[in-house]
């Protein structure tokens, strides 16, 4: 038996950045950085990494392609506690996938290699691995092209198999919104888009009308909205919260460690008002340092940012009943 708590599915890359290049990036010259970093990418792997770091029970069930940069990131997993035993290598000779961030003054070139995040398919996972957990995790997707057309039946199992589970589509990077992630939406307990892929998906610029479409299909609907109150909706109950005021230094992984410092407290029992609170201080705490799990590596840092900025959160009943709550009119 295990004693896992969150099984996520997902993909696993590391981050390259290169730091200090020149403003132009000439064609044909040896351009030189003056700083590199390499960390671990990716928002299945920052999510399960951060959730890990919090003191959930994480694993993670993923394919890489076998190779030295496969390897890498699984130990940077493997470091924070997340079982990594269930992730299947390929055999067809596609690499793990690679992102090289490129900063410039305020914005940067971001450049991905897929890799075998578009190959892992339904057969690659271990499903009595993943009933043996509590709950799970989907983070990217559109990214998982071959395991897409399949991600509901591994809802469905899922809520078979009594896990409770949260998805997060991220970005579409053809922009197109597909419908079929809704037909998934009726599985999933807590479902935690940003303010721009929830409007894209229900395909309106009306974040009250986006949450009344989707609160009829996932339990709980969760907006990050970046430095704006986030927002938790359950029914005809919703609450927002102010995330927490930080001077950011890279707002990589912010969603990810929003939606793992919500899934640590949902699990714990917390009010949905708790989950929103402690998200707020995960997304907002891995904003001040570099890449999407960096800040998360020194959990006192955390316990200090959390006793700076936060008021007490913990278990308690799941309910909305607070303060802080309005009654939506349909
Ligand atoms: N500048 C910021 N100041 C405070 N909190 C932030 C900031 N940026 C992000 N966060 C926190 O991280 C969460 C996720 O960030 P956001 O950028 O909205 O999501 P995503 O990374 O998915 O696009 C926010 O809801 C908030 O809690
Ligand atoms: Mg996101």
């Amino acid at each position: 038996m295990s004693d896992l708590d969150v099984c996520v599915v997902g993909e696993i890359n590391l981050d390259l950045i290169l730091y200090g290049l020149p403003k132009t990036l000439e064609l044909d010259r040896e351009l030189l950085a003056s700083g590199l970093a390499v960390t671990l990418g990716s928002s299945s792997a920052i999510f399960a990494h951060n959730l890990s770091a919090l003191g959930t029970k994480v694993g993670f069930v993923s394919k890489t392609g076998g190779d030295a940069l496969g390897r890498m990131a699984l130990d940077r997993l493997a470091a924070a506690g997340v079982d990594v035993g269930h992730v299947s290598q390929g055999t067809g000779g596609t690499p793990t996938g690679l992102t090289v961030i490129l900063p410039q003054v305020q914005h940067r070139y971001i450049l991905t290699f897929p890799g075998t995040m578009f190959e892992m398919e339904y057969s690659d996972i271990d499903m009595e691995y993943l009933r043996s957990a509590r709950h799970l995790h989907v983070s990217s997707y559109f990214l998982h092209r071959a395991l897409r057309p399949r991600i509901v039946d591994l809802f469905r199992e899922a809520k078979y198999a009594g896990l409770s589970t949260s998805l997060d589509t991220n970005d579409d990077p053809e922009n197109k919104w597909d419908q079929d992630l809704l037909e998934v939406l009726k599985y999933v307990d807590v479902f935690m888009p940003n303010d721009r892929e929830i409007k894209k998906i229900v395909r309106t610029d009306d974040l009250s009308k986006a949450l009344n479409v989707l609160a009829e299909l996932a339990k709980v609907v969760v907006v990050k909205r970046g430095s704006a109150a986030a927002i938790c909706r359950s029914g005809s109950e919703q609450c927002s919260l102010m995330p927490p005021r930080v001077k950011p230094v890279d707002d990589v992984g912010a969603g990810d460690s929003f939606d793992a410092g919500f899934i640590h407290q949902f699990l714990a029992g917390a009010t949905l008002e708790n989950c929103l609170t402690f998200a707020n201080l995960a997304g907002a705490y891995s904003t001040t340092a570099n890449g999407g799990t960096e800040a998360f590596r020194d959990r006192s840092a955390f316990d200090s940012f959390v006793n700076e900025h936060g008021k007490r959160v913990g278990p308690e009943s799941p309910s909305l009943k607070s303060g802080a709550i309005e009654k939506m009119g349909n």
